[in-house]
């Protein structure tokens, strides 16, 4: 596979620039069995030189912020990078998210990751704690130190149109929805509000974990591209603007992958194809989630 650009970045509200790629954690700290596997894969993605890593306290019940704080620890020691360098992001459980609740959740997480601060910090999903608090002790948490960004997750028209009435609410930086090619429902309006706001989304299961890998239209693409199917599906989601993603992998083979595919450019025969085989939305339907 030929590489024709450097990995993009999106442009957070404030103006901070994050590469448009980044590693998901969902489903690693469940099985102590895994452990090892999982933190010398943060460790490698580290080393290739992936820079923005997801995780949340949901996942493996804490076990996912401790392997990426043990993966963190390691290369911060081996001076593979710097932490100014490294861009983490962690997720609160919607029923932490009262005020207090919410700055207790935070010092858990740092506890776990092992660090200072989250540079970004979403709220997971919408619950039953009023957004107005969950958004003050956010601004709380960033005014003193802990964060250095807020953010929200599956937050669909509604809930963004919710989150604009509350104080501070404009702060957000980022809203974290599924986006995929199997999943271009946000297209219809979500995604055109967010770039009007100048909001970057980011989008998880990028690749539908892992089945959009065996596509025998993308697996067409890529065979013409020197390319896997997988890596054209995100491509695909790393050419939409205002978009970055964060697909998850553990073997080594997937990580080097998807850093490649950041490189790819897709022709207009290929987005073509694409369009076919994947409509876009021709009507708003519910967010969808995992
Ligand atoms: N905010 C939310 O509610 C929410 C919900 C879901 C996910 N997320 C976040 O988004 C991340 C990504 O989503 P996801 O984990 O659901 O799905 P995904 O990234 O679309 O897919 C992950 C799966 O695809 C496989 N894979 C990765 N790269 C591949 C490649 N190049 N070729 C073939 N297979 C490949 C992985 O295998 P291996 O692991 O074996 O390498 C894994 O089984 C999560 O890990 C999590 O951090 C957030």
């Amino acid at each position: 596979m030929s590489i024709d650009k450097p990995v993009p970045t999106v442009t957070l509200p404030d103006g901070q620039t994050v590469p448009a790629l980044g590693l998901g954690t969902w489903r690693m700290g469940e099985d102590a069995s895994q452990r090892p596997a999982e933190v010398k894969a943060v460790r490698r993605a580290i080393e290739m030189g992936y820079r923005v890593i997801d995780t949340a306290e949901m996942y493996g019940e804490g076990g996912a912020e401790e392997i990426v704080g043990q993966a963190v620890a390691q290369a911060l020691t081996a001076g593979d990078v710097k932490r100014e360098e490294l861009f983490i992001v962690s997720k609160l459980y919607p029923h932490n998210a009262s005020r207090a609740g919410t700055r207790a959740a935070c010092e858990r997480s740092l506890t776990r990751l092992g660090l200072g601060h989250i540079d970004l910090y979403l709220l997971h999903w919408r619950g039953q704690h009023a957004l107005a608090d969950t958004v003050a002790a956010f601004e709380q948490l960033k005014a003193r130190g802990p964060i250095r960004h807020w953010g929200v997750s599956n937050f669909d028209n509604s809930d963004m149109d919710e989150l604009a009435e509350v104080h501070h609410g404009e702060h957000c930086a980022t809203n974290q929805i599924y986006y995929s090619l199997g999943q271009r429902g946000p297209e219809f309006s979500l995604l055109p509000r967010l770039r009007a706001q100048g909001m970057p989304a980011m989008a998880y299961s990028p690749i539908d974990q892992g089945s959009l890998a065996t596509h025998p239209v993308l697996r067409r693409i890529g065979e013409q591209r020197g390319a896997t199917a997988a890596q054209v599906a995100l491509a695909w989601v790393l050419a939409q603007p205002g978009v970055m993603a964060i697909p998850k992998a553990v073997q080594e083979s997937h990580l080097r992958d998807n850093l490649a595919a950041a490189g790819l450019v897709l022709t207009a025969q290929d987005l073509a194809a694409i369009e076919q085989a994947f409509p876009p939305p021709r009507r708003k339907t519910a967010l969808a989630m995992r």
